[in-house]
């Protein structure tokens, strides 16, 4: 078909009043019904292919336009070399624009349809100008399932292999391979700080209501959240650091600091990442390298162990102090019922529903 053609079936459609109407029997009667129709699908097969090519979301989902080391990754999940680069990109892609990415660590367990990744990701949805933060969140996974499942349900995925260990099932608290998935937490947090990525670090069954970085104080290195508030965020001797949530910026300071934490596991070992923070925060290393660190209040950083009671000022909550992926699981879809309760519209804001309804499931009690 020529140019003319398409140029008088353009017109035709300009022109013609029945197509405004779109009475399909005239416009099927017409003379020159084909040439609409073609130039129809030609129109929307260039909307189309203008879409898909511009759409980052997209190309998730058209194996043709994603990148092609992107599509090898799966046939080798723990080629290191393809690691890194695919997590330089992501990393780039994801970043604000002072370098800053939102980073979350899960295994398969954690990732299957109805588990904990599903509720953290619907509390961006619901909370109070949460969604945007989407675009800066890195979803890395420590196996090949869960990186195929984020690779359905998010933008920014990031494999994360260890060589030897499959980190894929659920692991309770305190076993052996739980440990050993945390201390390869801090070996890649370092990493990204290397690469020169800000990052908010936050677990899994943690849920974001409203943005936290307003929250953050500019003059700090590193700030915990914790299981306890003592109510002196310079106080490291009291002060209770959980690894859920953090903030941490990059620079000399924080990275000497990841490799010492990361480090100090050959000295304590088989204690979990927690217990050997505990250990060195007040090692003398740390007024020698300058480090500075923040706690942060539980009153907008809160969790089970220490609640967030006010809805007007929570900005996470952690399910902290709990044991078992199934029982976080429960408590965090109480939570998202509760905060949608407070969100909506019609709630009288009564003291009743001004109050949590968990921890419900959730407790420390061990897993028979
Ligand atoms: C890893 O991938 C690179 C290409 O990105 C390839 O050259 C290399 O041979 C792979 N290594 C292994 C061990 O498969
Ligand atoms: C969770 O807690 C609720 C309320 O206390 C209880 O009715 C339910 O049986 C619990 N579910 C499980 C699986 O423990």
């Amino acid at each position: 078909m020529n140019m003319n053609m398409y140029m008088s079936s353009l017109s035709f459609i300009m022109n013609n009043p029945t197509f405004k109407i779109f009475n399909l029997s005239n416009y099927i009667n017409s003379y020159n019904y084909k040439y609409v129709i073609t130039a129809f699908i030609l129109w929307f097969a260039t909307i189309l292919i203008c879409v898909l090519i511009t759409n980052d979301r997209m190309r998730g989902f058209m194996p043709l336009l994603s990148d092609p080391d992107d599509l090898d990754y799966l046939g080798d999940f723990s080629n290191i070399t393809k690691e890194d680069k695919l997590l330089d990109r992501v990393l780039k892609k994801a970043s604000m624009e002072d370098n800053t990415v939102i980073l979350t660590v899960v295994n398969e367990a954690w990732t299957k349809p109805g588990s904990a990744l599903d509720q953290f990701l619907e509390s961006f949805h619901i909370g109070d100008q949460t969604v945007k933060l989407l675009d800066h969140l890195v979803i890395v996974s420590l196996d090949v399932e869960s990186y195929k499942r984020c690779k359905s349900v998010h933008q920014h995925c990031a494999p994360l292999s260890t060589p030897g260990i499959d980190f894929s099932m659920q692991s309770n608290f305190m076993t052996d391979r739980y440990v050993k998935m945390m201390w390869r937490r801090i070996d890649f947090l370092g990493t990204v700080l290397q690469k020169g990525y800000n990052f908010i670090f936050t677990d899994a069954d943690v849920l974001w209501f409203r943005n936290p970085l307003p929250m953050f104080h500019n003059e700090e290195d590193i700030q915990f959240s914790c299981d306890h508030y003592r109510g002196n965020p310079h106080d490291l001797k009291k002060g209770d650091p959980n690894g859920g949530f953090n903030f941490v910026k990059s620079n000399i300071r924080t990275i000497k600091f990841f490799k010492f934490w990361y480090d100090s596991r050959l000295k304590y070992p088989g204690s979990r990442t927690q217990v050997v923070l505990n250990n060195i925060k007040l090692d003398p290393y740390i007024n020698e390298i300058g480090l500075r660190i923040r706690f942060l209040d539980t009153v907008y950083f809160g969790g089970f162990c220490e609640m967030s009671r006010d809805f007007d000022k929570v900005r996470t909550i952690h399910t902290n102090c709990c044991i078992g992926l199934n029982r976080k699981v429960l408590d965090l879809k109480a939570m998202l019922e509760d905060w949608k309760r407070f969100r909506s519209p019609t709630s009288i804001k009564n003291s009743n529903l001004g109050s949590w309804s968990v921890p419900k499931n959730c407790s420390m009690k061990p897993i028979v």
